[in-house]
Protein backbone atom coordinates (compact mmCIF):
# COMPACT_ATOMS: atom_id res chain seq x y z
CA UNK A 1 0.00 0.00 0.00
CA UNK A 2 1.00 3.70 -0.53
CA UNK A 3 2.39 5.35 2.40
CA UNK A 4 0.01 8.08 3.82
CA UNK A 5 -1.19 11.09 1.54
CA UNK A 6 0.31 13.55 4.27
CA UNK A 7 3.88 11.61 4.25
CA UNK A 8 3.86 11.99 0.26
CA UNK A 9 2.65 15.08 -0.02
CA UNK A 10 4.86 16.11 2.66
CA UNK A 11 8.01 14.58 0.93
CA UNK A 12 6.66 16.04 -2.33
CA UNK A 13 6.76 19.65 -0.97
CA UNK A 14 10.03 19.36 0.72
CA UNK A 15 12.03 17.44 -2.11
CA UNK A 16 10.70 17.65 -5.36
CA UNK A 17 13.03 15.40 -6.06
CA UNK A 18 11.57 11.77 -4.90
CA UNK A 19 10.81 9.53 -7.94
CA UNK A 20 7.84 7.00 -7.58
CA UNK A 21 5.27 9.29 -5.85
CA UNK A 22 2.78 7.12 -7.35
CA UNK A 23 -0.99 7.66 -6.66
CA UNK A 24 -1.61 10.33 -4.43
CA UNK A 25 -5.14 10.32 -5.51
CA UNK A 26 -6.03 7.01 -5.47
CA UNK A 27 -4.72 6.44 -2.21
CA UNK A 28 -7.38 5.02 0.33
CA UNK A 29 -7.75 5.34 4.41
CA UNK A 30 -5.24 3.81 5.41
CA UNK A 31 -4.96 4.71 9.37
CA UNK A 32 -4.46 1.30 10.41
CA UNK A 33 -0.88 1.67 9.40
CA UNK A 34 0.16 4.32 11.34
CA UNK A 35 1.68 2.74 14.27
CA UNK A 36 3.07 0.18 11.66
CA UNK A 37 5.10 2.89 10.03
CA UNK A 38 6.24 4.45 13.18
CA UNK A 39 7.20 0.98 14.23
CA UNK A 40 9.70 0.66 12.20
CA UNK A 41 11.29 -2.78 14.00
CA UNK A 42 9.73 -5.87 15.35
CA UNK A 43 10.57 -9.30 16.13
CA UNK A 44 9.69 -12.27 14.12
CA UNK A 45 9.36 -15.58 16.22
CA UNK A 46 9.50 -19.19 14.69
CA UNK A 47 8.49 -21.66 17.14
CA UNK A 48 7.27 -25.05 16.80
CA UNK A 49 7.29 -28.88 16.85
CA UNK A 50 10.57 -28.14 14.48
CA UNK A 51 12.19 -26.70 17.48
CA UNK A 52 12.32 -30.10 18.89
CA UNK A 53 13.98 -31.29 16.26
CA UNK A 54 16.62 -28.41 15.92
CA UNK A 55 16.91 -28.99 12.38
CA UNK A 56 18.11 -33.11 13.24
CA UNK A 57 16.30 -36.08 11.94
CA UNK A 58 17.21 -39.64 12.50
CA UNK A 59 21.34 -38.57 13.06
CA UNK A 60 21.47 -36.68 9.82
CA UNK A 61 21.54 -32.45 10.04
CA UNK A 62 19.09 -30.95 7.54
CA UNK A 63 19.47 -27.34 8.81
CA UNK A 64 20.34 -24.66 5.83
CA UNK A 65 24.27 -23.82 7.63
CA UNK A 66 24.46 -27.26 5.79
CA UNK A 67 22.85 -25.97 2.39
CA UNK A 68 19.30 -27.69 3.16
CA UNK A 69 16.30 -25.68 3.77
CA UNK A 70 15.79 -23.94 6.51
CA UNK A 71 15.46 -25.85 10.39
CA UNK A 72 11.24 -25.23 10.19
CA UNK A 73 11.18 -27.22 7.11
CA UNK A 74 12.19 -30.41 8.52
CA UNK A 75 9.35 -32.71 7.75
CA UNK A 76 9.62 -31.51 3.75
CA UNK A 77 13.45 -31.68 3.87
CA UNK A 78 13.54 -35.05 5.62
CA UNK A 79 10.43 -36.50 3.81
CA UNK A 80 8.98 -37.41 6.94
CA UNK A 81 5.33 -38.62 6.91
CA UNK A 82 2.96 -36.31 8.91
CA UNK A 83 1.83 -39.26 11.19
CA UNK A 84 5.33 -40.45 11.82
CA UNK A 85 6.17 -36.46 12.50
CA UNK A 86 3.60 -35.74 14.71
CA UNK A 87 3.93 -39.39 16.92
CA UNK A 88 7.70 -38.50 17.74
CA UNK A 89 7.59 -35.02 18.24
CA UNK A 90 4.58 -33.66 19.39
CA UNK A 91 4.98 -35.74 22.43
CA UNK A 92 8.36 -33.77 23.09
CA UNK A 93 6.58 -30.37 22.60
CA UNK A 94 6.40 -29.13 26.56
CA UNK A 95 8.70 -26.54 26.61
CA UNK A 96 7.96 -25.54 30.21
CA UNK A 97 10.63 -22.78 30.19
CA UNK A 98 8.41 -20.46 28.33
CA UNK A 99 7.43 -17.38 30.12
CA UNK A 100 5.92 -14.74 27.75
CA UNK A 101 6.44 -12.21 30.20
CA UNK A 102 10.00 -12.23 29.73
CA UNK A 103 9.87 -12.75 25.59
CA UNK A 104 8.14 -10.04 25.23
CA UNK A 105 10.00 -7.79 27.95
CA UNK A 106 13.49 -8.46 25.80
CA UNK A 107 11.18 -7.60 22.72
CA UNK A 108 10.42 -4.32 24.61
CA UNK A 109 14.06 -3.79 25.70
CA UNK A 110 14.88 -4.38 22.35
CA UNK A 111 13.39 -1.73 21.33
CA UNK A 112 11.31 -3.44 19.37
CA UNK A 113 7.78 -2.30 18.60
CA UNK A 114 5.68 -5.54 17.42
CA UNK A 115 5.73 -9.22 17.74
CA UNK A 116 4.90 -11.47 15.57
CA UNK A 117 4.83 -15.38 16.32
CA UNK A 118 4.14 -18.58 13.98
CA UNK A 119 0.78 -19.35 14.89
CA UNK A 120 0.81 -22.28 12.53
CA UNK A 121 3.87 -22.66 10.23
CA UNK A 122 3.96 -25.68 7.18
CA UNK A 123 4.44 -28.34 9.29
CA UNK A 124 0.20 -27.33 10.13
CA UNK A 125 1.20 -27.66 13.90
CA UNK A 126 -1.33 -24.86 15.80
CA UNK A 127 0.45 -23.19 18.85
CA UNK A 128 -3.01 -22.60 19.71
CA UNK A 129 -6.71 -23.62 21.32
CA UNK A 130 -8.50 -24.78 18.09
CA UNK A 131 -11.55 -26.35 17.26
CA UNK A 132 -10.28 -27.60 13.60
CA UNK A 133 -7.93 -29.89 14.43
CA UNK A 134 -6.23 -32.27 17.49
CA UNK A 135 -3.35 -31.07 15.91
CA UNK A 136 -2.39 -28.20 18.37
CA UNK A 137 -0.62 -27.50 21.44
CA UNK A 138 -3.59 -28.84 23.77
CA UNK A 139 -5.01 -31.89 22.19
CA UNK A 140 -1.42 -33.42 20.78
CA UNK A 141 1.23 -32.06 23.56
CA UNK A 142 2.01 -32.83 26.64
CA UNK A 143 2.90 -28.95 27.46
CA UNK A 144 -1.48 -28.12 27.20
CA UNK A 145 -0.69 -24.30 27.30
CA UNK A 146 -1.60 -21.94 24.63
CA UNK A 147 1.24 -19.80 23.66
CA UNK A 148 -1.37 -17.04 20.92
CA UNK A 149 -2.80 -16.16 24.16
CA UNK A 150 -0.20 -15.86 26.87
CA UNK A 151 1.93 -14.02 24.35
CA UNK A 152 -1.32 -11.92 23.26
CA UNK A 153 -1.99 -11.09 26.50
CA UNK A 154 1.34 -10.07 27.60
CA UNK A 155 1.77 -8.10 24.92
CA UNK A 156 -1.35 -6.26 25.95
CA UNK A 157 -0.46 -5.37 29.13
CA UNK A 158 3.39 -4.43 28.41
CA UNK A 159 1.73 -1.99 25.81
CA UNK A 160 3.49 -3.61 22.35
CA UNK A 161 1.49 -4.66 19.29
CA UNK A 162 0.73 -8.70 18.85
CA UNK A 163 0.46 -10.28 15.81
CA UNK A 164 0.49 -13.75 13.94
CA UNK A 165 2.18 -15.28 11.31
CA UNK A 166 0.20 -18.12 9.75
CA UNK A 167 0.71 -20.75 6.53
CA UNK A 168 -2.39 -20.39 5.24
CA UNK A 169 -1.57 -22.15 1.82
CA UNK A 170 1.38 -24.79 2.87
CA UNK A 171 0.31 -27.28 4.90
CA UNK A 172 2.17 -30.45 4.74
CA UNK A 173 0.15 -31.92 7.76
CA UNK A 174 -3.39 -31.29 6.75
CA UNK A 175 -3.77 -30.33 3.26
CA UNK A 176 -3.76 -33.48 0.69
CA UNK A 177 -1.29 -32.09 -2.18
CA UNK A 178 -2.00 -35.17 -5.02
CA UNK A 179 -0.37 -38.43 -5.52
CA UNK A 180 2.44 -38.88 -3.21
CA UNK A 181 1.46 -36.25 -0.35
CA UNK A 182 -1.80 -37.74 1.51
CA UNK A 183 -2.92 -35.05 4.08
CA UNK A 184 -5.53 -35.37 6.76
CA UNK A 185 -7.49 -33.42 4.74
CA UNK A 186 -9.03 -32.80 0.93
CA UNK A 187 -8.16 -29.06 -0.07
CA UNK A 188 -11.91 -28.36 0.40
CA UNK A 189 -12.01 -29.13 3.96
CA UNK A 190 -8.32 -28.01 4.53
CA UNK A 191 -9.62 -24.57 3.18
CA UNK A 192 -12.68 -24.97 5.92
CA UNK A 193 -9.69 -25.49 8.25
CA UNK A 194 -7.91 -22.24 7.85
CA UNK A 195 -11.19 -20.52 7.65
CA UNK A 196 -11.97 -21.77 11.21
CA UNK A 197 -8.56 -21.11 12.36
CA UNK A 198 -8.95 -17.67 11.42
CA UNK A 199 -12.11 -17.11 12.89
CA UNK A 200 -10.28 -18.15 15.91
CA UNK A 201 -7.35 -16.54 16.10
CA UNK A 202 -8.93 -13.40 14.88
CA UNK A 203 -11.55 -13.96 17.60
CA UNK A 204 -10.11 -15.15 21.03
CA UNK A 205 -7.11 -12.78 21.20
CA UNK A 206 -8.06 -9.61 21.69
CA UNK A 207 -6.41 -7.04 19.31
CA UNK A 208 -4.64 -8.79 16.17
CA UNK A 209 -2.40 -6.20 14.56
CA UNK A 210 -0.44 -7.81 11.95
CA UNK A 211 -1.84 -10.92 10.26
CA UNK A 212 1.33 -12.79 8.72
CA UNK A 213 0.01 -14.76 5.95
CA UNK A 214 3.34 -16.81 4.01
CA UNK A 215 4.13 -18.36 0.97
CA UNK A 216 0.49 -17.81 -0.98
CA UNK A 217 -0.93 -19.52 -3.55
CA UNK A 218 -2.60 -18.18 -7.06
CA UNK A 219 -5.78 -18.49 -6.12
CA UNK A 220 -7.39 -15.00 -6.01
CA UNK A 221 -10.30 -16.26 -4.29
CA UNK A 222 -9.16 -17.88 -1.95
CA UNK A 223 -6.69 -15.57 -0.45
CA UNK A 224 -9.32 -12.48 -1.08
CA UNK A 225 -11.99 -14.70 1.04
CA UNK A 226 -9.25 -14.68 3.88
CA UNK A 227 -7.90 -11.14 3.23
CA UNK A 228 -11.70 -10.22 3.59
CA UNK A 229 -12.20 -12.72 6.65
CA UNK A 230 -9.23 -10.52 8.60
CA UNK A 231 -10.85 -7.07 7.39
CA UNK A 232 -14.48 -8.16 8.69
CA UNK A 233 -13.18 -9.58 12.32
CA UNK A 234 -9.98 -7.27 13.04
CA UNK A 235 -10.36 -4.48 10.72
CA UNK A 236 -6.90 -2.60 11.89
CA UNK A 237 -4.89 -5.60 11.44
CA UNK A 238 -2.27 -4.85 9.18
CA UNK A 239 -1.89 -7.40 6.05
CA UNK A 240 0.87 -8.98 5.03
CA UNK A 241 1.06 -9.38 0.91
CA UNK A 242 2.21 -12.98 1.06
CA UNK A 243 -1.73 -13.82 1.57
CA UNK A 244 -0.47 -13.55 -2.31
CA UNK A 245 1.67 -15.27 -4.68
CA UNK A 246 4.48 -13.47 -5.54
CA UNK A 247 3.22 -13.70 -9.53
CA UNK A 248 0.12 -12.37 -8.65
CA UNK A 249 0.66 -8.48 -9.87
CA UNK A 250 0.34 -5.98 -7.43
CA UNK A 251 -3.07 -4.20 -8.65
CA UNK A 252 -4.90 -7.42 -7.62
CA UNK A 253 -3.39 -8.38 -4.13
CA UNK A 254 -6.51 -6.14 -2.97
CA UNK A 255 -6.42 -6.95 1.06
CA UNK A 256 -2.26 -7.01 0.60
CA UNK A 257 -1.43 -3.62 3.03
CA UNK A 258 2.29 -3.92 2.86
CA UNK A 259 4.87 -5.67 0.49
CA UNK A 260 7.09 -8.73 2.15
CA UNK A 261 10.37 -8.49 0.30
CA UNK A 262 11.64 -11.36 -0.06
CA UNK A 263 13.82 -13.38 2.88
CA UNK A 264 16.61 -11.67 4.00
CA UNK A 265 16.37 -9.18 1.28
CA UNK A 266 17.86 -5.50 1.39
CA UNK A 267 16.24 -4.08 -1.61
CA UNK A 268 18.07 -2.56 -4.42
CA UNK A 269 16.73 1.11 -4.03
CA UNK A 270 14.50 2.65 -1.80
CA UNK A 271 10.53 1.48 -1.34
CA UNK A 272 8.19 4.00 -2.18
CA UNK A 273 5.12 1.70 -0.93
CA UNK A 274 4.86 0.17 2.34
CA UNK A 275 7.21 -2.72 2.97
CA UNK A 276 8.97 -4.68 5.23
CA UNK A 277 12.02 -7.13 5.13
CA UNK A 278 12.25 -10.20 7.61
CA UNK A 279 15.99 -11.30 8.97
CA UNK A 280 17.22 -14.50 10.69
CA UNK A 281 20.01 -13.67 13.44
CA UNK A 282 21.75 -16.84 11.92
CA UNK A 283 21.28 -18.89 8.93
CA UNK A 284 17.65 -20.61 10.15
CA UNK A 285 14.13 -19.42 11.07
CA UNK A 286 13.72 -22.03 13.05
CA UNK A 287 15.94 -23.53 16.36
CA UNK A 288 18.83 -25.05 15.18
CA UNK A 289 20.87 -26.94 16.99
CA UNK A 290 24.46 -26.42 14.86
CA UNK A 291 24.01 -23.39 13.06
CA UNK A 292 26.33 -20.61 15.04
CA UNK A 293 26.55 -18.08 12.35
CA UNK A 294 25.43 -15.71 14.09
CA UNK A 295 25.39 -12.04 12.89
CA UNK A 296 27.38 -9.77 14.88
CA UNK A 297 25.67 -6.91 16.81
CA UNK A 298 27.06 -4.38 14.47
CA UNK A 299 25.83 -6.75 11.65
CA UNK A 300 22.27 -6.10 13.25
CA UNK A 301 22.60 -2.55 14.09
CA UNK A 302 23.84 -2.00 10.19
CA UNK A 303 21.38 -3.81 9.15
CA UNK A 304 18.56 -1.76 10.66
CA UNK A 305 20.11 1.66 9.61
CA UNK A 306 20.02 0.26 6.09
CA UNK A 307 16.50 -1.11 5.80
CA UNK A 308 15.56 2.68 7.46
CA UNK A 309 17.32 3.75 4.82
CA UNK A 310 15.59 1.94 1.96
CA UNK A 311 12.32 2.77 3.78
CA UNK A 312 11.65 -0.98 5.20
CA UNK A 313 10.46 -2.01 8.50
CA UNK A 314 13.08 -4.65 9.69
CA UNK A 315 11.58 -8.18 11.83
CA UNK A 316 14.18 -9.45 13.14
CA UNK A 317 14.19 -13.58 13.80
CA UNK A 318 14.16 -15.83 16.69
CA UNK A 319 14.06 -19.00 17.07
CA UNK A 320 13.42 -20.14 20.66
CA UNK A 321 14.70 -23.70 21.60
CA UNK A 322 12.56 -26.45 22.75
CA UNK A 323 12.72 -25.45 26.28
CA UNK A 324 10.94 -22.33 25.59
CA UNK A 325 13.36 -20.06 25.86
CA UNK A 326 15.26 -17.52 24.33
CA UNK A 327 19.21 -18.38 23.65
CA UNK A 328 21.82 -15.94 25.15
CA UNK A 329 23.18 -15.25 21.82
CA UNK A 330 19.94 -13.92 20.72
CA UNK A 331 19.08 -12.33 23.96
CA UNK A 332 22.35 -10.58 24.11
CA UNK A 333 22.18 -9.30 20.54
CA UNK A 334 18.82 -7.92 20.70
CA UNK A 335 19.59 -5.84 24.26
CA UNK A 336 22.72 -4.48 22.75
CA UNK A 337 20.55 -3.43 19.37
CA UNK A 338 18.45 -1.99 21.94
CA UNK A 339 20.44 0.04 23.71
CA UNK A 340 21.71 1.41 21.00
CA UNK A 341 17.68 2.55 19.96
CA UNK A 342 17.82 4.27 23.37
CA UNK A 343 20.03 6.94 22.10
CA UNK A 344 19.76 6.77 18.45
CA UNK A 345 16.08 5.70 18.09
CA UNK A 346 15.49 9.20 16.69
CA UNK A 347 16.50 7.96 13.41
CA UNK A 348 14.48 4.87 12.88
CA UNK A 349 11.39 5.35 14.16
CA UNK A 350 8.83 7.50 12.45
CA UNK A 351 11.70 7.81 10.06
CA UNK A 352 11.42 7.96 6.00
CA UNK A 353 13.92 6.41 3.51
CA UNK A 354 16.96 8.61 2.37
CA UNK A 355 15.92 11.62 0.52
CA UNK A 356 18.78 10.93 -1.68
CA UNK A 357 18.64 7.68 -3.96
CA UNK A 358 21.66 6.29 -3.48
CA UNK A 359 24.41 5.36 -0.48
CA UNK A 360 27.43 6.78 0.67
CA UNK A 361 31.21 5.47 1.01
CA UNK A 362 30.63 5.56 5.17
CA UNK A 363 26.81 4.76 5.34
CA UNK A 364 23.37 5.61 4.38
CA UNK A 365 20.65 8.21 5.36
CA UNK A 366 17.54 8.37 7.24
CA UNK A 367 15.15 11.21 7.08
CA UNK A 368 12.29 13.08 9.43
CA UNK A 369 10.75 16.55 8.64
CA UNK A 370 13.66 19.07 8.60
CA UNK A 371 16.72 16.50 9.74
CA UNK A 372 19.01 13.99 8.09
CA UNK A 373 20.79 11.46 10.17
CA UNK A 374 23.84 9.99 8.47
CA UNK A 375 24.28 6.39 10.13
CA UNK A 376 27.54 6.31 10.17
CA UNK A 377 28.93 2.94 9.54
CA UNK A 378 32.69 3.11 8.05
CA UNK A 379 34.57 5.99 10.22
CA UNK A 380 35.79 8.68 8.47
CA UNK A 381 38.28 10.79 10.19
CA UNK A 382 38.86 13.07 7.53
CA UNK A 383 34.89 14.00 7.74
CA UNK A 384 32.03 13.09 6.49
CA UNK A 385 31.22 13.78 2.99
CA UNK A 386 28.06 13.89 1.17
CA UNK A 387 26.08 15.50 -1.51
CA UNK A 388 22.60 16.24 -2.76
CA UNK A 389 21.13 18.02 0.19
CA UNK A 390 20.42 21.24 -1.10
CA UNK A 391 21.13 24.24 1.55
CA UNK A 392 24.06 24.64 4.17
CA UNK A 393 22.68 23.04 7.63
CA UNK A 394 21.48 24.52 10.32
CA UNK A 395 23.15 22.36 12.68
CA UNK A 396 24.77 18.96 12.83
CA UNK A 397 25.33 16.83 16.31
CA UNK A 398 25.72 13.49 17.45
CA UNK A 399 22.58 11.70 18.03
CA UNK A 400 24.22 10.35 21.26
CA UNK A 401 25.28 13.69 22.57
CA UNK A 402 22.42 15.16 24.88
CA UNK A 403 24.31 18.26 24.70
CA UNK A 404 23.72 18.37 21.01
CA UNK A 405 27.81 19.58 20.91
CA UNK A 406 27.65 21.51 17.49
CA UNK A 407 30.06 19.99 15.00
CA UNK A 408 32.05 22.24 12.60
CA UNK A 409 29.88 21.87 9.52
CA UNK A 410 31.86 23.13 5.77
CA UNK A 411 29.35 22.89 2.64
CA UNK A 412 29.87 23.91 -1.01
CA UNK A 413 27.07 25.05 -3.19
CA UNK A 414 28.63 23.72 -6.05
CA UNK A 415 27.42 20.10 -5.81
CA UNK A 416 25.67 20.36 -2.22
CA UNK A 417 28.93 18.96 -1.08
CA UNK A 418 28.27 18.93 2.76
CA UNK A 419 31.27 17.89 4.95
CA UNK A 420 31.12 17.30 8.91
CA UNK A 421 33.88 16.98 10.80
CA UNK A 422 34.16 14.78 12.63
CA UNK A 423 36.92 13.09 15.89
CA UNK A 424 39.50 10.73 15.01
CA UNK A 425 37.58 8.00 16.50
CA UNK A 426 33.98 6.67 15.96
CA UNK A 427 31.87 7.32 19.21
CA UNK A 428 30.38 4.39 18.19
CA UNK A 429 32.06 1.69 15.87
CA UNK A 430 29.07 -0.14 15.14
CA UNK A 431 26.67 2.88 13.84
CA UNK A 432 27.11 6.33 15.13
CA UNK A 433 24.48 8.63 14.01
CA UNK A 434 25.19 12.64 13.23
CA UNK A 435 22.03 14.66 13.55
CA UNK A 436 21.82 17.13 10.40
CA UNK A 437 19.21 19.86 10.74
CA UNK A 438 18.04 22.37 8.21
CA UNK A 439 16.55 25.18 8.99
CA UNK A 440 13.03 23.87 6.55
CA UNK A 441 12.28 21.02 5.27
CA UNK A 442 14.82 18.55 3.65
CA UNK A 443 15.17 19.36 -0.54
CA UNK A 444 17.05 16.54 -2.69
CA UNK A 445 19.03 17.69 -5.63
CA UNK A 446 17.43 16.04 -8.36
CA UNK A 447 20.50 15.74 -10.22
CA UNK A 448 22.71 14.48 -7.81
CA UNK A 449 23.94 10.98 -8.39
CA UNK A 450 25.43 8.80 -6.39
CA UNK A 451 25.54 4.52 -6.05
CA UNK A 452 24.29 1.94 -3.51
CA UNK A 453 27.56 1.08 -2.35
CA UNK A 454 25.89 -0.61 0.89
CA UNK A 455 24.03 -2.86 -1.03
CA UNK A 456 26.00 -4.15 -3.39
CA UNK A 457 29.15 -5.10 -1.15
CA UNK A 458 27.46 -5.77 2.21
CA UNK A 459 24.16 -7.22 1.83
CA UNK A 460 26.03 -10.45 0.92
CA UNK A 461 27.60 -11.50 4.09
CA UNK A 462 23.92 -11.86 4.98
CA UNK A 463 22.90 -14.80 3.10
CA UNK A 464 25.97 -15.97 2.69
CA UNK A 465 25.58 -20.01 3.32
CA UNK A 466 29.00 -22.20 4.20
CA UNK A 467 27.45 -25.42 1.54
CA UNK A 468 24.75 -25.81 -0.57
CA UNK A 469 22.76 -28.81 -1.57
CA UNK A 470 24.43 -31.10 1.52
CA UNK A 471 21.47 -31.10 3.85
CA UNK A 472 20.86 -34.58 5.22
CA UNK A 473 24.61 -35.29 3.79
CA UNK A 474 25.68 -34.90 7.12
CA UNK A 475 25.88 -37.13 10.38
CA UNK A 476 25.42 -35.37 13.46
CA UNK A 477 28.72 -34.45 15.18
CA UNK A 478 29.03 -36.77 18.53
CA UNK A 479 28.93 -34.18 20.94
CA UNK A 480 25.28 -33.08 19.19
CA UNK A 481 24.32 -36.35 19.41
CA UNK A 482 25.38 -36.75 22.83
CA UNK A 483 22.87 -33.99 24.13
CA UNK A 484 19.84 -34.80 21.87
CA UNK A 485 16.39 -35.29 23.90
C1 LIG B 1 9.84 -18.70 3.92
C2 LIG B 1 9.85 -20.08 4.50
C3 LIG B 1 9.57 -20.14 5.92
C4 LIG B 1 9.86 -18.94 6.77
C5 LIG B 1 9.62 -17.67 6.05
C6 LIG B 1 10.09 -16.47 6.82
O1 LIG B 1 8.70 -18.38 3.32
O2 LIG B 1 9.02 -20.96 3.83
O3 LIG B 1 10.08 -21.29 6.47
O4 LIG B 1 8.94 -18.98 7.76
O5 LIG B 1 10.16 -17.67 4.82
O6 LIG B 1 9.93 -15.35 6.11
Amino acid sequence: MMKPVTAVLCTLLASLTLTPLKGVADAIDDSHMEWWREARYGMFIHWGLYSVAGGEWKGKDYGKEQGGASAEWLMNSAKIPGREYRETLAPQFNPTGFDAAKWVSVAKAGGMKYIVITSKHHDGFCLFDTDATDYNVMDASPFKRDIIKELSEECAKQGIKFGVYYSQFKDWYHRSRGRGNPGTLSTEDYLKLVEKNLDELLSNYGEMSVLWFDTGGNDLIEADAQGARVRELQPNAVICSRLYSRRVPKENQKYADFESLPDRMLPAKRMTDDSETCMTMRHNWGYDRTDDAWKSEKDIIEFLALCGARGVNLLLNVGPTPEGTLLPEETERLAAVGKWMEVNGDSIYGTNYSPVDYDFWWGAMTQKDKTVYLHVLEWKAEGIEFNGIVGKPAKAYFLADAEKTPLPVKYDANGHITTIEVPKNAPDERNTVIAVEYDSAVQADPDAKGKYHWYTTRSKRHTQIRNSKNAGKHALPQAVKGARH
